[in-house]
């Protein structure tokens, strides 16, 4: 984490690869309803989960950068993959505290599990990362892990086929390497698995609990605002929203998926 700079009426920077961080977004603006928001998806780019570090890593500094000139005081990385491949070099660009969702979702994880066996579910590229085996073995060194990348739930969660039998016939695909683990704690390690949350559970059955980063991530960014003495007291939240491609179909997917009413969107092209 980097040194922290400005004050509590500076908003937060929220980035994640497209869209899914909105989930991330919401579930900080309810918990803390007075802080400002500033949302960044970088729609040009999307999707991260296939590619490679260097390239992941160099798509995130550049959101970062933009975000911080626009002064915020504290940056989110809501998006796995970003988390999972670039946190490192994101922390060390940007001079405000930079917090990543791996270590959140780990943390729960470790927090729910009873027999120590937990699944982790993610793009490509987090899984190939081991990023989210490790932050669990941080926290629980016994830990047993099984990781499975789930490539076509990003699109399936897109088309808004949350409970299609096409999603429902991924989804037994892959979670079937589940089968003999007796995982009793599966993390949905990339932004858009939540709103498969029900298909996902079915397949696993009741007795597996899922876990959704974005509210514990939501806990720990208030938790270090609070610990440094720049959480919003007073005024209203609001929250403002960048693309770097298409602002169209981002307004209607974040209405379609999650809900999520989008004023405006305001474009920022990299190149
Ligand atoms: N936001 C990405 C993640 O959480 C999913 C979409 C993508 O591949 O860019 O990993």
């Amino acid at each position: 984490m980097s040194r922290p700079l400005g004050r509590a009426d500076l908003p937060i920077g929220v980035f994640d690869s497209g869209i899914g961080g909105l989930t991330v977004l919401r579930a900080i603006g309810r918990r803390m309803p007075r802080e400002r928001l500033i949302y960044f998806g970088d729609t040009a780019h999307v999707p991260y989960g296939s590619k490679s570090r260097r390239t992941v890593t160099r798509y995130s500094v550049e959101v970062a950068r933009f975000l911080e000139a626009q002064k915020i005081k504290a940056l989110v990385v809501a998006c796995n993959t970003s988390s999972a491949l670039a946190l490192g070099e994101v922390a060390r660009r940007v001079p405000v505290p930079v917090l990543g969702v791996i270590q959140p979702g780990a943390d729960a994880a470790a927090a729910a599990t009873r027999n120590g066996r937990v699944g982790i579910i993610g793009t490509e590229a987090t899984i190939a990362s081991g990023a989210y085996p490790a932050a669990l073995r941080a926290r629980l060194p016994r830990a047993r892990v099984w990781s499975v990348a789930c490539p076509l739930f990003v699109p399936l969660v897109e088309e808004g086929w949350w409970a299609h039998p096409a999603s429902a016939s991924a989804a037994r695909t892959y979670l079937k390497a589940f089968q003999a683990s007796e995982v009793d704690t599966l993390i949905l390690g990339c932004t858009h698995y939540p709103l498969l949350k029900g298909l996902v559970q079915r397949v696993m059955g009741p007795r597996v609990r899922l876990i959704d980063s974005a509210e514990q991530t939501a806990l720990e960014v208030e938790r270090l605002l609070l610990s440094l003495g720049l959480g919003r007291r007073r005024g209203p939240g609001h929250s403002r929203f960048f693309v770097s491609d298409a602002p169209e179909r981002f307004l209607k997917l974040a209405r379609r998926l999650l809900g999520v009413r989008v004023p405006r969107v305001e474009l920022h092209a990299f190149d």
